[in-house]
């Protein structure tokens, strides 16, 4: 119980510091380069509702890079065939992972807690639409989420709606913690845009890891 009370704690103080934390930036070409043999193997994301959007996944069920399930809606996943896969069942890392030391620089410090892991690709006028990622009835674990920004993510390009606001100071090599519990939705404009959506486990040692290396502006 005590455990609980100060992973409650690391959480509530981790709310209070902010909804968006500044993480150590990353080399976005290289990234690029490390991952362009991956080019032609990105699955529709989330096939049911085809939204001009692909994913590559750096950590799967099996370590492959098919999609299924976690390129997929879990909830429909779960729904239609009888599974309970939720975001920390996607633990093996792919050959997507293997193949970039610079995606391996960015996810070591968290790997403990490392879950369903993904680069998402949104064609010219691929979107999210409004959505928060929280698990609302789920009591007996926590989670949090990063985002990294790789490729055409700056204003002009990339429109990220966050409650009421477009934010206008994410670019291109930035990583970032950011609270996913809060609505967002996400547009491309032109040019396909390119981000790394990194899942969590929360305790108490992820919160001090991601204080450790928050960058504070
Ligand atoms: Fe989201």
């Amino acid at each position: 119980m005590e455990t609980d009370l100060k992973q409650l704690k690391a959480l509530q103080r981790l709310y209070s510091m902010g909804d968006w934390l500044k993480l150590p930036n990353f080399d976005c070409k290289k990234l690029t380069e490390e991952i362009q043999s991956f080019e032609n193997q990105w699955p529709i994301y989330n096939p049911r509702k085809l939204k001009n959007r692909y994913g590559l996944s750096v950590t799967s069920l099996d370590g492959g890079i098919s999609g299924v399930p976690d390129l997929d809606s879990l909830y429909e996943y779960n729904k239609e065939n009888g599974t309970q896969y939720n975001n920390q069942s996607f633990k093996s890392l792919t050959p997507v992972y293997h193949a970039s030391p610079e995606l391996q620089k960015i996810l070591e410090p968290y790997l403990p807690w490392l879950g369903r892991c993904h680069f998402i690709r949104l064609e010219p006028g691929g979107y999210f639409p409004e959505h928060y990622d929280i698990g609302k009835f789920n009591y007996d674990e926590d989670e949090i989420r990063l985002i990294g920004m790789v490729q055409n993510t700056d204003y002009y390009s990339f429109k990220f709606c966050y409650e009421k606001q477009v934010l206008t100071h994410l670019y291109d090599g930035e990583l970032y913690y950011f609270n996913a519990n809060k609505t967002h939705s996400v547009f491309a404009m032109d040019a396909p845009v390119t981000f790394l959506v990194i899942t969590l486990k929360f305790t108490t040692e992820t919160y001090e890891t991601l204080v450790k290396n928050y960058v504070c502006s």
